[in-house]
């Protein structure tokens, strides 16, 4: 454990650095299983058995990207919403550098369409935590993005944010972090449909299509289709936009 705070937040503490980890977000949940506390974080410089949504894989060149996660307790009222609530706080983050933020529901951050980083919401609640992993491409260049989402992802320097270290991204986004975290449900609900991405547009998963209408007040996403409203659950579906 390595103990410099990066930011003045409630979180980040105690820290767990390494250069090469299988999954930031495996070891934070085995410190949470032995008790870590609250605002624990594992961070590292590559992984080598990332993890993504729906059991995909998370790439990222080494030293490229900020890839940690957090051990959560104190989650409250707001904890279902966690995967939104950390997509509204990387966006923060992003919003000084990129224009055209916004937040692919559940939780997908773009910029100007592309996927810049992805977020991994784990836990156990019968235990009480949850395991936040944020992957956030900085300093990727186009062509060390995999060929297959070359069309799809970016990353902050690649869509023209400038050069950032990656400690020097962590901090603040910690800081955005705690602050979200602390928000009411209903603010963090109202900044994250500001960002949403998929608002009025055509979308499909594996049992329907329809048109995006927002999100209901536990973060589902809202699908008008032939036959009427219906309500996706982010555990539940892959989304995609109809282009
Ligand atoms: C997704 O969009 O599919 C979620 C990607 C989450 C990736 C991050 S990188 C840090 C943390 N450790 C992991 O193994 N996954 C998350």
């Amino acid at each position: 454990m390595i103990g410099q705070p990066r930011a003045p937040a409630g979180i980040g503490l105690p820290r767990s650095h390494s250069r090469r980890i299988d999954s930031t977000n495996r070891a934070a949940r085995d410190l949470a299983a032995r008790g870590a506390p609250h605002g624990t974080l594992v961070t590292t410089d590559e992984q080598s058995a990332g993890r993504g949504r729906s059991q995909r894989p998370w790439v990222a060149p080494a030293g490229s990207s900020v890839l940690m996660s957090l051990v959560l307790r104190e989650l409250g009222e707001g904890g279902g919403l966690l995967p939104l609530t950390a997509a509204v706080a990387v966006a923060d983050v992003l919003d000084p550098w990129v224009g055209d933020v916004s937040i692919k529901w559940p939780n997908d951050v773009w910029i100007s369409g592309r996927k810049t980083a992805g977020i991994l919401v784990e836990g156990r609640p019968q235990e009480d935590w949850a395991v936040l992993g944020i992957g956030l491409n900085v300093s990727t260049a186009a062509e060390e993005l995999p060929p297959e989402l070359r069309d799809t992802a970016t990353s902050v320097a690649a869509a023209g944010g400038g050069a950032h270290r990656i400690e020097e991204v962590l901090g603040p986004l910690l800081t955005a972090l705690d602050r979200r975290l602390g928000q009411k449900p209903a603010e963090v609900l109202a900044a994250w449909r500001e960002r949403d991405a998929l608002h009025g547009s055509a979308v499909s998963w594996d049992e329907g299509e329809g048109v995006a209408a927002g999100v209901d007040d536990s973060g589902a996403l809202l699908v008008d289709t032939a036959g009427g409203r219906v309500t996706l659950d982010a555990g539940e579906v892959h989304l995609s936009r109809i282009v």
